[in-house]
């Protein structure tokens, strides 16, 4: 048998089964040490009954639900290779688009500019957001110790200097010019309907209460401490709570507030400028 034959006999039982066909190419490159994007050019190669075998298992546990990301134990994010693990998120590619609002926020400015990553995971933001701009000094925070230890196997991999600090939210940092974060916004209820492949992912990760907005609602207050004025927010959050924190926000005097759309016209990113203080009264002054 080819590995042409294998790919078609991978990519129909995966397609029959309701999973993307194009993972088998990505299996079959994984089984047979080969680069997915060289595969092409050996395909009329023979494969041996044992790669057959190895590979017609991995797609049954992917069939079984289990992720894809976790099978070949990376994921490609924001054009660098991540390593990823079981407890800890896999990045998604709705996530570039929060990389791409935060760096259109902070245009034209370069040095002393200080990021927060709040739930850093992997890494993914963070590292991307280094990679793209050097001179940015960036923290990255998490809650979860094994978070905390990829993310900086990621930077180690990518010879990328970040600061990662086991603490929740903005670890109190101060005078930040950016906090950027996918927190946990899924509804608790979403555990019912939620696709097989998020029983992998650690449920502090995804879930945040009754309306999904605990934990972003408590990073409104912690980002306002840890923002200088003028300093902006830019946070991922689902289409279905999106507005409620953008109620909330406003309430609480955050400006230039906007929502953003993802790739699928989805409302995804909400952006929010903590206020400069009011100019003094000159009325007031001209009286002392
Ligand atoms: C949706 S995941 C995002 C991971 C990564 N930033 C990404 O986009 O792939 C949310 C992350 O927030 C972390 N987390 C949850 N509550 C937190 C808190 N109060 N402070 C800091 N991190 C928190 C979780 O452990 C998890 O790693």
């Amino acid at each position: 048998m080819t590995r042409l034959e294998l790919l078609r006999e991978l990519q129909g039982r995966l397609e029959r089964a309701g999973k993307p066909g194009l993972e088998a190419r990505f299996i079959l490159a994984h089984i047979t040490h080969t680069d997915p994007n060289t595969l092409a050019a050996s395909l009329f190669q023979a494969v041996s009954s044992d790669v057959a075998e190895a590979a017609q298992a991995m797609v049954g546990v992917r069939i079984s639900g289990y992720p894809l990301q976790l099978l070949l134990g990376e994921t490609e994010f924001f054009g660098l290779r991540l390593k990823v693990r079981g407890g800890v998120l896999i990045p998604r590619p709705e996530t570039e688009g929060l990389v791409e609002r935060a760096l259109e926020l902070i245009r034209g400015q370069d040095d002393g500019i200080r990021v927060v990553d709040v739930g850093t995971g992997s890494g993914a933001i963070a590292l991307a957001l280094k990679h793209m701009r050097p001179s940015w000094q960036i923290w990255a925070t998490d809650i979860k110790a094994q978070a905390i230890a990829l993310a900086q196997e990621n930077a180690l991999e990518h010879g990328l200097e970040i600061q990662l600090m086991q603490a929740p939210y903005t670890a109190n940092l101060r005078d930040v010019d950016l906090v950027v974060s996918n927190p946990p916004y899924l509804p608790d209820e979403y555990r019912d309907e939620a696709p097989p492949e998020l029983a992998y992912e650690d449920p502090d990760a995804l879930y945040s209460g009754y309306d999904g907005l605990d934990m972003p609602r408590e990073l409104l207050n912690q980002a306002w401490h840890s923002l200088k004025p003028g300093g902006w927010l830019a946070l991922e959050l689902s289409p279905f709570n999106i507005y409620d924190l953008l109620e909330a926000a406003l309430a609480q005097g955050w400006k230039q507030t906007q929502i953003h759309f993802d790739l699928t016209q989805q409302s995804r990113y909400l952006v929010a400028q903590k206020p400069w203080p009011e100019e003094p009264d000159e009325a007031v002054l001209a009286e002392e």
